[in-house]
């Protein structure tokens, strides 16, 4: 497996994170009221999941790869958005925070949610653009250094039982979600 497949593997993860984040914002939206322990699981995905452990594997070893080519200034740009998602799930948290103090106003949480999703679609967009750049300008030889270093991220960040309790907790929401959009 190319480490661009790999990461392409993680992005179907992303997806469903992206679409419960969405979910949970209309609901938010129409209810005005915060189902707290739903987010919270959901801020977990998104610290967990996304950042330290797959925004983790495309800074630290896939981009540098094309650090002093013509897609450097591509990859730069990529690692800019990462910080956008961070400083919206940060202010997703504090919202949610100050939610739980007071319970007087979801919309914000709501909007940030939506904001993330609206992020992560188009970063996921742009990325996979990239992705197809990136396959032409690294070849299988220096992909599979990537690979040696996603491994040891993996085992340091995302281990089976680890990656299995994301995938429970992922079944979980799409689960809850469904049950709150149909009534
Ligand atoms: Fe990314
Ligand atoms: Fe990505």
């Amino acid at each position: 497996m190319s480490a661009t497949s790999d990461l392409k593997g993680d992005h179907s993860i992303v997806r469903r994170i992206s679409k419960i984040a969405r979910g949970y914002a209309e609901v938010i939206y129409s209810s005005n009221s915060v189902p707290a322990d739903d987010v919270k699981k959901v801020l977990i995905l998104i610290e967990m999941f996304i950042d330290a452990y797959h925004h983790c594997k495309e800074e630290c070893s896939y981009f540098p790869l094309v650090n002093g080519t013509v897609l450097e200034d591509e990859a730069k740009a990529l690692m800019v958005e990462h910080e956008l998602g961070r400083r919206i799930a940060k202010m997703l948290r504090s919202n949610l925070d100050l939610w739980l103090r007071d319970r007087r106003n979801s919309e914000p949480i709501a909007r940030m949610l939506k904001a993330y999703a609206e992020y992560l679609d188009l970063h996921m967009e742009r990325e996979e653009r990239f992705f197809s750049s990136y396959d032409e300008s690294v070849d299988e030889e220096r992909q599979k250094q990537v690979i040696g270093a996603f491994n040891t991220i993996r085992r340091e960040r995302m281990d089976g039982v680890r990656l299995n309790s994301i995938l429970t907790m992922l079944d979980e929401l799409e689960g809850s979600l469904a049950k709150m959009m149909a009534k």
